[in-house]
């Protein structure tokens, strides 16, 4: 069976591309909220024309991460100013909270996240 944890020897995870829209639901410069099935969130990024998916919950006090500002790769919690890389999750000055990142795919103008 196969696990949805393990990362490959690259550093991407194992698991199931799931489709959430299409290339032109998130404008460049955008983020977006994705509801998963199973309830979770995850915030999907549009930055230099490539797409980033992080967990949409900020590890300080909850807030969504979807609707913070974005400064080039940072994105900035609306509600205390904390700033994160939207490319590895690191939350830049406090290298012990990150949030979880995910694999973006396009394909045939399909947004598709790893999870
Ligand atoms: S909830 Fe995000 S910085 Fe406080």
């Amino acid at each position: 069976m196969q696990s949805f944890d393990s990362k490959l020897s690259d550093g991407r995870r194992e698991g199931e591309l799931v489709t959430v829209g299409r290339v032109e639901d998130v404008p460049e410069g955008r983020g977006a909220t994705v509801e998963l099935n199973s309830g979770r969130e995850l915030a999907l990024y549009h930055v230099g024309g490539h797409f980033y998916a992080i967990d949409n919950f900020c590890p300080h006090k909850g807030a969504p991460l979807a609707d913070g500002r974005l400064c080039g790769h940072a994105v900035e919690c609306d509600w205390h100013g904390w700033k994160f890389d939207i490319r590895n999750g690191a939350c830049l000055g406090r290298p012990s909270h990150t949030v979880e990142t995910y694999e973006v795919v396009v394909e045939d103008g399909w947004i598709k996240i790893r999870i």
